[in-house]
């Protein structure tokens, strides 16, 4: 059978809300840097992936619209040069050594190099104020490892895909049992803002989520966050299959994944977001109806998409079987 992707937008929106932006990034660049917690560190302490545009930097000055210096992006909406990241996942076989786990793309985007789905969703009853240029934040914790510390983030889950279809069954820690079409990870971000800064110290607490309920069920922003932002979603596909043999795994059958931050649990899960969409591009698409079809917007193919890259700036092997995580991030 052919997966039809409208059909899985119509599926999301009928059980979610309308006018929901779904649209694919290829992968940017995998390089060990964080402009957002450590802006001019090259390295950065671990390593990530990237998707976006090729503003993307070890550097990047919330004063410069990031949309007017770069000049291409992986993602399939051409307006969009904003920079998505999240860690990276590594398998670690019985002898103690790691070795990159790939992306995997997601439905009915096949042909896109690695990177990720991204969403933007509208509120369900009302108008959402898009971000504006300089705006960016984190979900997660990297320094999480139980389900307590997970907790305090309401949507950063895990998806053990039975197939590339797989939507249900989400888990705050990595999947124990091997997941037979990957693992996917999603991250929802805060939905509410205080609708001054563009940033914080922490990148979190200029957002909120809402103070009861969900997004998803209209839940109401908290009056120190009253503007209401679009719910912004990757959904990361790790393609886990060629580690799926328990003859790898270790001998006391525990899960083998770890992030590159050093996290066996899967609880330390994280996104960054730094905004680059042109002019109101963003405003006109949570104003219309779109989906991954957006008259409003401008589109290329996942073909052009996967020609955008960066040149990798830290220098290291990442791909090998490591000894050590990059950066010797132990796992703990
Ligand atoms: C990254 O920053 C350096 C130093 O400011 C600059 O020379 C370089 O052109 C920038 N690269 C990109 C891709 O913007
Ligand atoms: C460790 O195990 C992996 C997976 O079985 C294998 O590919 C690799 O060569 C091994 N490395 C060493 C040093 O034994």
């Amino acid at each position: 059978m052919r997966w039809r992707p409208s059909g899985l937008v119509l599926a999301l929106c009928a059980t979610s809300v309308h006018g929901l932006l779904r649209f694919s990034c290829s992968s940017l660049v995998i390089d060990r840097l964080d402009p957002l917690v450590n802006p001019g560190m090259a390295p950065s302490p671990h390593l990530h992936q990237i998707v976006g545009g090729n503003g993307f930097n070890v550097t990047m000055d919330p004063a410069t619209d990031i949309s007017s210096v770069a000049t291409c992006t992986t993602c399939t909406f051409a307006e969009d040069f904003s920079n998505y990241w999240t860690a990276v996942l590594y398998f670690r076989a019985r002898n103690g050594t790691f070795k990159r786990v790939p992306l995997l793309p997601n439905v009915g985007f096949e042909q896109a190099n690695g990177g990720m789905t991204i969403y933007y969703s509208p509120e369900a009853k009302g108008t959402v104020t898009a971000f504006k240029p300089g705006f960016r934040m984190l979900v997660g914790n990297p320094a999480a490892r139980t389900k307590a510390q997970a907790d305090q983030y309401r949507q950063l889950t895990y998806t053990c895909l039975q197939n590339a279809m797989t939507r249900s069954g989400e888990t705050k820690d990595l999947p124990a049992k091997p997941c037979p079409a990957g693992i996917m990870a999603n991250l929802r971000f805060p939905t509410c803002w205080d609708g001054k800064n563009l940033d914080s110290p922490d990148h979190m607490s200029h957002v909120a989520y809402p103070s009861t309920g969900t997004f998803e069920n209209n839940g109401p922003c908290p009056a120190t966050h009253p503007v209401q932002i679009p719910q912004l979603f990757y959904e990361v596909i790790w393609d886990t299959r060629k580690f799926n043999d328990k003859a790898l795994w270790a001998a006391d059958g525990s899960q083998p994944f770890v992030w590159s931050y050093g996290d066996a649990t899967g609880y330390g899960t994280h996104g960054d977001y730094v905004f680059g969409w042109k002019g109101d591009a963003l405003q006109k698409a949570m104003s219309q109806n779109c989906n991954i079809n957006c008259p409003a917007l401008k589109t290329q193919s996942i073909a052009a998409g996967n020609k955008c890259s960066v040149t990798q700036k830290v220098k290291e092997d990442t791909e090998g079987w490591l000894t050590e995580l990059p950066g010797g991030m132990s796992v703990m």
